[in-house]
């Protein structure tokens, strides 16, 4: 595995590649990485001839109230990591944007509902790192995970607007033993905080089990979940279109449940697909 910190470095070694007909996959991350992270990798791998990873912290992405210099950080740990899940080539860069750097790009609609009520510029600072990765790594094809399902269908959007010729893969989310999301930010979870913080995908877990028995109405879905939960306080719990992500009243086409809440200081992110499973086998995967 080799591994670069200079943009531009990485620009070149990438257009070389593509010059030369390989298929290039890419799993942009901020590191810390786990295995939620790694499947995406797997998935990449599987359907590209040369895998690149990166690992930055981006700034833009956080609020001034957020967790940016607290942010959990393993640089050694994440390249072992890398290298066992037979990344190619890790780009870990301590500066990503060029000095005036003065563009950014932003989604309208699917942004402002969900985790961008309570975090305004978040998405914009996403996907104006994503667009600047992009450019760099010029993938064939990029992945993503349902963890965080509104930034999944956001990057989908920027890259159609955008008429970016890259495939935008969705990786399924991947789940610790008791339940609980993987996510970087778990490590600030206390023993005690852990424990609640299981009650985010138990509410989930019953609101699916009342739909898999026939309960389509959304406001008694949502109640149903909210009566499991043990954080302290809660962002967000919405039941949306799997597409559009607009809310619904009823469960009546492909939808998700999404919640966001906080559990102490780290705000925690789960969601479940809710399809007809009559219908759809793979449904009870989500
Ligand atoms: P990060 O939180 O490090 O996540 C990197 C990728 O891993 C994202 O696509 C995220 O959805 C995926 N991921 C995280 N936890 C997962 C889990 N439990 N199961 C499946 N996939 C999981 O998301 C970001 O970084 C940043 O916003 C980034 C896209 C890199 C832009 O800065």
């Amino acid at each position: 595995m080799r591994m670069l910190t200079d943009p531009a470095a990485l620009q070149a070694d990438c257009l070389d590649r593509r010059a030369r007909g390989q298929r290039i996959g890419f799993v942009p991350t901020m590191g810390f990485l786990h295995r939620g992270h790694l499947s995406l990798m797997a998935l990449a791998r599987a359907r590209c001839d040369h895998l690149v990873v990166s690992i930055y912290v981006n700034p833009l992405q956080f609020g001034p109230t957020e967790d940016l210099a607290a942010y959990p950080r393993d640089p050694q740990g994440d390249a072992e990591r890398c290298r066992e899940a037979g990344v190619d080539l890790l780009f870990a860069p301590t500066e990503l944007y060029a000095p005036g750097h003065a563009t950014s790009v932003r989604v309208a609609g699917l942004t402002e509902g969900l985790c961008g009520r309570s975090r305004p510029t978040h998405f914009e600072g996403v996907t104006t790192v994503v667009a600047r990765l992009f450019g760099l790594v010029q993938p064939t094809l990029a992945v993503f995970g349902e963890k965080d399902y509104q930034q999944l269908a956001v990057i989908r959007r920027m890259s159609a607007d955008l008429a970016l010729p890259i495939e935008i893969l969705g990786g399924a989310l991947v789940r610790d033993e008791d339940g609980v999301a993987l996510s970087s930010r778990n490590a600030y979870l206390t023993p005690e905080q852990r424990l609640r913080a299981r009650s985010l995908s138990a509410s989930l877990r019953a609101l699916r089990a009342a739909f898999d028995q026939g309960e389509r109405d959304v406001p008694t879905l949502l109640q149903l979940a909210r009566a499991q939960l043990q954080v302290d306080r809660l962002d967000y719990l919405e039941i949306v279109d799997a597409a559009s992500l607009a809310p619904l009243s009823v469960v009546d086409r492909p939808a998700r449940a999404l919640i966001a809440a906080w559990v102490g200081s780290p705000r925690l992110l789960d969601n479940i697909a809710l399809n007809n499973s009559a219908l759809d086998p793979t449904a009870l995967d989500g």
